[in-house]
């Protein structure tokens, strides 16, 4: 990434002490993170403020209660494994389908075809609630979530997984965004870190424009070998609503806002994060740092969630 980031350099690409010191340190209240870094507490939160998310089919706190997650999962179609405090798709279990052998035991299939014995998978808890994916290190719990299906609109550009929407928010103005499509490296996970792609998405229309992959700038789906670029993603007003609403829902005023596609429901929110990575630049092939300004000069602190969007359409 470091060497993309040197091309754009002068282009009002927003630098990591830049991020920390200008934005996150001082429009992002720390009592705040545990909304967001917490998956469950999110979930709470959304609930509360009636934002859509994934179902979720329970939380597992204790050792003990690994024991539970038969009847948690008990008839689902599949299930996610998410450690509460988890990032970067680090310790998510996808779980498309169970089978059970001759013997009676019972079998995990996970999205890339391989399969877990119920022995592994709570193995695969303990780790998660002894805090080895959690993102500060402590014991962690672990969520279930419902295994969201492919939209439409991904069928032909996303390799076996889901794709996310990340939208930057600033003070509840979304300021740029970029479609994740998962790959076959990054094993139905739409993280970066994990080899997904990231795609330039045109703030006004909704529009992907360009992509890269693994620090290099690509033009067809390394795995479906589809072009990216004009295709336009549905649902693009209620997607940048969501995300500017989520200012208002966790009071953090540096926001990465990440949106799934469902085909029956739209748009869903899939969490918060308050130290949103830059890569979003190098997809976008343009810097933060004009629109957050634009965003210091045109905000109006009575604008709800609508009029924010709106706001922006007209200056873009
Ligand atoms: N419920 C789900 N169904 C299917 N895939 C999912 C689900 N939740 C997450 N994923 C996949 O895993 C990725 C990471 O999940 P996310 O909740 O964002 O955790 P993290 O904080 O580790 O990024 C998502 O971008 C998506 O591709
Ligand atoms: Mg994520």
């Amino acid at each position: 990434m470091i060497s993309l980031f040197k091309k754009f350099e002068g282009e009002g690409i927003l630098g990591i002490n830049r991020r920390i010191g200008e934005y996150i340190l001082p429009f992002n209240p720390r009592e705040y993170y545990p909304l967001v870094d917490d998956k469950w507490k999110t979930a709470e939160l959304a609930r509360q403020f009636n934002v859509p998310m994934p179902h979720h089919y329970g939380v597992v706190d204790t050792f003990g209660g690994i024991r539970k997650i038969r009847e948690l999962i008990q008839n689902r179609p599949g299930f996610v494994v998410k450690p509460a405090n988890g990032g970067m798709g680090n310790g998510i279990l996808v779980i498309v389908r169970e089978s059970e052998s001759e013997s009676g035991s019972i079998h995990y299939h996970k999205v890339d075809d391989k399969t877990l014995s119920e022995k592994e998978l709570h193995h695969h808890i303990s780790g998660i609630l002894s805090g080895l994916y959690s993102l500060d290190g402590n014991s962690d719990s672990c969520v279930l979530q419902e295994r969201l299906e492919c939209h439409s609109f991904f069928q032909e550009i996303s390799f076996r997984g889901i794709p996310d929407i990340r939208v930057i928010v600033f003070l509840g103005y979304p300021v740029m965004a970029m479609l994740r499509l998962p790959t076959k490296e990054s094993g139905g996970r739409a993280n970066l870190h994990q080899g997904a792609l990231g795609v330039g998405v045109d703030l006004r229309t909704g529009t992907l424009t360009h992509a890269v992959c693994n620090d290099k700038i690509i033009h067809l789906h390394p795995d479906t070998k589809q072009t990216l670029s004009g295709r336009v993603l549905p649902h693009w007003e209620t997607i940048l609503e969501m995300a500017s609403r989520c200012y208002d829902m966790s009071g953090l005023g540096y926001l990465g806002v990440d949106i799934v596609l469902d085909e029956t429901r739209g748009p869903l929110l899939l969490e918060m994060n308050a130290r949103p990575g830059l890569g979003i630049q190098i997809a976008n092939r343009m810097g933060l740092r004009d629109r957050l300004r634009l965003v210091e000069k045109i905000r109006n602190s009575a604008d709800g969630p609508k009029t924010r969007v709106h706001r922006m359409f007209q200056e873009l």
